[in-house]
């Protein structure tokens, strides 16, 4: 197949991007490199540089016929949303809407859309399946529903088939290619940092939740596994409709089990202090699987805490710099 990678410069963009090169698809990424790496992109991919909104750029990235499209490209960071809510917005949604109308405008059909656990808010549940009502709770998830909603409705109106896979919390690296955002965010790269002596300041946020062991619970799953799912979807479109997937392990792991698992790989000593909760965040954010596994067949594969931790590590001891100050 000949698919289009938005954001294939980013984090998970780049990893999937590679594993549809290993399979034998043609693979074409654009990217305005506003937190991608050039360095990401595979030799093989044909690569495009520039933003999904503007026009001449996404046309000649589909021109010449494209199968289907992958559309990664975002703003991503929750308290940057909070804080510039209309800026998200405009973003987020005036991306996708300039994706469809370039996809309208070259017949392509196909889609599969990066969405995000973010879509649920805080449900007070234990396990989270797609049947729940969508409840965001900052602009980022309300961007992320919002697509999901018109991708719907062009499902219904112009017969897109479009699979909306809600990514849990993403970590790991892929040879090469690991988690390098700046700022940095997610628990895993931040602690990687710490343990490499590179970033001072690590605290737990929370010891209060009610859960096993007083921290957060959440549920992280290897990107080398959302890399496969990605693949996989792209398999089982075709049908007019808009199918949403969790993309999680169905286990939950605490921040402290996160931690210990740290310490195990690296074999250095770990003392985070517990600081106070972060708003917004709740205790327990942990997927079902089986709708991803009844359509896709997808069983994460890589993501153990232990092998996701390992795997993390090694890409931050190796990469120190990330992609480097070049990029
Ligand atoms: N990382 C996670 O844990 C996680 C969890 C849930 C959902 N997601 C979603 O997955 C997707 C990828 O996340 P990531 O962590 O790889 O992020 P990332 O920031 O590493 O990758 C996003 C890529 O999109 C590019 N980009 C952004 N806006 C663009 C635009 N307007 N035009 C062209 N390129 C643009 C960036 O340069 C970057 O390369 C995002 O949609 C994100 O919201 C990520």
């Amino acid at each position: 197949m000949r698919v289009l990678v938005t954001g294939g410069a980013g984090y998970i963009g780049s990893v999937t991007s590679a594993e549809l090169l290993r399979r034998g698809h043609d693979v074409r990424v654009l990217d305005d490199l506003s937190t991608g790496h050039r360095e990401a992109v595979a030799a093989e991919a044909a690569f495009f540089e520039g933003r999904v909104q503007d026009r001449e750029v996404v046309d000649a990235a589909l021109e010449g016929g494209v199968d289907a499209v992958i559309h990664f490209a975002s703003l991503s960071l929750v308290g940057d949303s909070v804080r510039q809510p209309r800026h998200y917005f405009h973003e987020n949604l005036g991306s996708a809407l300039s994706l469809l109308s370039a996809m309208d405008r070259a017949r392509v059909r196909r889609l599969v859309f990066s969405s995000s656990a973010a879509v649920y808010g805080q449900p007070e549940v234990e396990v989270i399946d797609e049947d729940l009502p969508l409840a965001p709770v900052n602009p980022y998830g309300h961007t992320k529903a919002m697509i999901e909603t018109i991708l719907q409705e062009e499902a219904r109106a112009r017969g897109l088939s479009a699979v909306a896979l809600r990514y849990f919390n993403a970590c790991g690296a892929d040879g090469r290619l690991g988690e390098d955002h700046s700022p940095e965010t997610h628990l895993i790269p931040r602690l990687c940092q710490h343990l490499l002596g590179r970033l001072e300041d690590f605290e737990v946020f929370g010891s209060d939740y009610p859960t096993a062991d007083g921290s957060a619970v959440r549920d992280y799953v290897h990107v080398k596994d959302l890399a496969a799912a990605h693949a996989a979807a792209l398999e089982v479109l075709g049908d007019p409709g808009l199918v949403a997937l969790n993309l999680g392990t169905g286990r939950g792991a605490s921040v402290l089990e996160v931690l210990r698992a740290a310490a195990e790989v690296s074999g250095t000593e770990l003392r985070a202090p517990a600081g106070p909760r972060r708003p917004g965040d709740p205790p327990r954010l942990v997927a079902s699987r089986a709708r991803a596994e009844a359509h896709l067949g997808w069983v994460p594969r890589h993501s153990e805490l232990v092998t996701i931790l390992r795997d993390a590590f090694r890409w931050h001891r190796e990469y120190p710099e990330g992609y480097g100050a070049a990029s």
